[in-house]
């Protein structure tokens, strides 16, 4: 379904609200991930339309985990092996999430894709390489890097440098070896920061599609 470039504005804008009322963690970290995920795919070359898709799967990437307990969401300590398979349930929630919403097609496969692990052993899918979309490989790292760099119940907060190298340790098992690459070329070029609000915009002059 075709939607007026303000319609499909207000689509996204309302699943991002909803995120963030679900769990302001989730919400925060859906802005700075579509920050990290634009600068990646900026310093990968893509031009401006092809940067819209990621930023935009990047702020629902985690729609599905309003179909989650705030009870796990929110837990202070170690997820229990029922618990944490009840998570793993979110890419595929947000999937279905995004099926019921019209013009959000192309995001649903980036959406469904973003805990897919370069060596094969991520979910739902177990998919592998390039098996996996650009999209999907970009927004595992930045999400990575969202993760260890932001305050939260477990685990220290790195500076950008250390996530950096963090994320290096796991290039070409959990991360697609070019996009951390592009991860590194980001920081360096300036782009892999974020504004740390909702300022980033969803509404854009610019009609596209998705
Ligand atoms: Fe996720």
């Amino acid at each position: 379904m075709e939607l007026r470039h303000d319609e499909h504005a207000t689509v996204l804008g309302s699943l991002v609200a909803a995120i963030n009322d679900h769990d302001t963690y989730t919400g925060g970290h859906s802005y700075r991930t579509a920050d990290y995920a634009s600068g990646i795919a900026r310093s990968l070359g893509y031009a401006s339309p092809a940067v819209k898709v990621v930023m935009q799967a990047a702020l629902v990437h985690d729609v599905g985990k309003i179909g989650i307990p705030d009870r796990i969401l929110s837990k202070e300590y170690e997820l229990t092996d029922d618990e944490r398979d009840l998570l793993k349930l979110h890419p595929v929630l947000g999937a279905n999430i995004l099926a019921r919403m019209p013009g959000t097609a192309r995001l649903i496969p980036i959406v469904l894709h973003h805990h897919e692990r370069w060596d094969g052993r991520g979910y739902p899918d177990g998919l592998s390489g390039t098996q996996i979309s650009l999209e999907s490989r970009i927004i595992l790292v930045a999400d990575a890097y969202d993760a260890m760099t932001t305050e939260r119940p477990y685990g220290r907060v790195l500076d950008p440098d250390e996530a950096l190298d963090e994320i290096s340790r796991f290039a070409g098992t959990q991360f697609d070896p070019l996009m951390v690459d592009a991860a590194h070329d980001a920081h360096r070029s300036g782009y892999l920061v974020t504004t740390g609000t909702r300022t980033i915009r969803i509404m854009d002059p610019e009609p596209h599609p998705i």
